[in-house]
C-alpha cells in the first residue's frame, strides 16, 4: 500500500500516462560532464560546456513532429536544465516544444560498496528531496537513479543487493514526495563470461529482492519506472544466443519478479550494438507469452553514438546527424511496437 495522498498519486500517473505512449521510448542523454570526456574524445571535439551544450541541442532541435512521434521523455544531466542555445532560449522549452516531458538523473554517481567484493552502490541521497523539489520548480517530472550489479562467480553478492534495493527504494520514495516519477534502474551488467542462464538467475534474485524491498518503502507501485538490462549472457561468453532465447528469458524474469502494478517496462541498450539493440528489443515486445506491462526503450548510447559520429562538433554535419538520430528512434520506436522485419 502507499502513504502517498490520493491528488500525488494522482498526479504521479498522470506523469506516466505522458511517458506511456504506444510506439514512443525514452532517451536518455543524462551522460555527465566525465562520461562525454570518453565519447566527445573520440569524434575529437573538446570537452567543453558550449560542445556539450551544442550537441544537445542538435539532438533537441531535430524535426519537432518526428521527435515527438518516437521520443515521449528524455532524462537529463543537471547542466542539460540550465542550458540555452546559441539564441537564448532555454534547452529543456525545444523539448517542451516537442511534447516531450523532461526528466533529471538525480544520483551522484557509483562508489566502493566497502566490505562487498567490488561491488558498488550509488551515492546521491543526502539534499535529494531538496534538489528534487528545485528540478520541479525548473521543469523535470520524472527522476532517474542508477544502481549497478556485476556478475561474477561470488556476486552480486546479498550484501550488495539488498544495500542497492534500498538505495533504490529511499530515492524512489523521496521522488515521489516531491511529485516526481522515479525511473528505478537496476543495471545487471553483461560484462564477464556468464551463461544466459546466470543472467537470468542474477535478474530474478535482484528484481525480487528490489520489489520486496520496495514494498516495505510503501513505494507508489503505479507512479514509477522499472528500467533494466535484458537478459543477456556475458560479452565475453562464446555462445550465440538468438533473439528468441533473449526474448524469452527476459520476460521470463519479469512475468517472476515485476507486478503488475508496475505501468511500464524501459529497457536500456547496455553496449549493444546499434542492430542488437533494435532485434532484441523487437523480439521481446513481439514476444507472444504473458506481457502485463507496456514494454519500451529508455536508450542512450543505441540512440546517440551514430549520430554523434556524423556530427563531429561540426555544425555543416547538424542536419545529417538529426536525419541519422531521427532513423534510429524510429527504428527503436518500431522495435517497440515489435514490428522490425526480423
Ligand atoms: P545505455 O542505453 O547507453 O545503456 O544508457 C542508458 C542509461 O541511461 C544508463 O543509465
Amino acid at each position: 500500500y502507499t502513504e502517498l495522498e490520493p491528488a500525488l498519486c494522482q498526479e504521479l500517473r498522470k506523469i506516466v500516462e505522458a511517458l506511456v505512449v504506444p510506439g514512443k521510448g525514452l532517451l536518455a542523454c543524462d551522460e555527465s560532464p566525465s562520461s562525454m570526456e570518453k565519447r566527445l574524445d573520440e569524434i575529437g571535439v573538446e570537452n567543453t560546456e558550449n560542445n556539450r551544450r551544442d550537441y544537445r541541442q542538435m539532438l533537441f532541435s531535430a524535426d519537432k513532429s518526428q521527435f515527438s512521434k518516437y521520443i515521449s521523455g528524455v532524462i537529463l544531466h543537471h547542466e542539460t536544465v540550465y542550458q540555452k542555445t546559441c539564441d537564448g532560449v532555454e534547452l529543456i522549452e525545444l523539448l517542451r516544444q516537442r511534447d516531450v516531458v523532461p526528466g533529471i538523473k538525480v544520483d551522484k554517481g557509483l562508489v566502493p560498496l566497502f566490505g562487498a567484493k567490488s561491488e558498488k552502490t550509488t551515492e546521491g541521497l543526502d539534499s535529494l528531496q531538496e534538489r528534487c523539489i528545485q528540478y520541479k520548480r525548473d521543469g523535470c517530472h520524472f527522476t532517474k537513479w542508477r544502481c549497478t550489479f556485476a556478475i561474477s562467480d561470488s556476486t552480486p553478492s546479498q550484501l550488495a543487493m539488498v544495500t542497492n534495493a534500498h538505495v533504490l527504494a529511499r530515492y524512489a520514495s523521496i521522488c515521489q514526495s516531491a511529485r516526481m516519477v522515479p525511473i528505478i534502474e537496476p543495471e545487471i551488467l553483461n560484462d564477464g563470461e556468464h551463461g544466459i542462464n546466470r543472467a537470468l538467475e542474477v535478474h530474478e534474485e535482484v528484481l525480487s529482492i528490489l520489489f520486496r524491498t520496495l514494498q516495505e518503502h510503501h513505494v507508489y507501485l503505479e507512479g514509477m519506472i522499472l528500467k533494466v538490462a535484458m537478459v543477456l549472457s556475458g560479452i565475453k561468453n562464446s555462445a550465440n544466443c538468438t533473439p528468441q532465447l533473449i526474448a524469452e528469458h527476459t520476460l521470463t524474469a519479469l512475468q517472476r519478479t515485476v507486478p503488475p502494478a508496475v505501468p511500464v517496462i524501459a529497457f536500456l541498450s547496455g553496449g549493444q550494438s546499434d542492430s542488437d539493440s533494435v532485434v532484441n528489443l523487437n523480439a521481446i515486445c513481439a514476444y507472444e507469452g504473458t506481457k502485463p506491462w507496456p514494454l519500451t526503450f529508455c536508450y542512450g548510447r543505441a540512440l546517440q553514438l551514430a549520430a554523434m559520429q556524423a556530427w563531429k562538433g561540426n555544425e555543416e554535419n547538424v542536419p545529417e546527424a538529426q536525419a541519422i538520430f531521427l532513423e534510429r528512434a524510429k527504428l527503436c520506436s518500431e522495435a517497440a511496437s515489435g514490428q522490425v522485419e526480423p
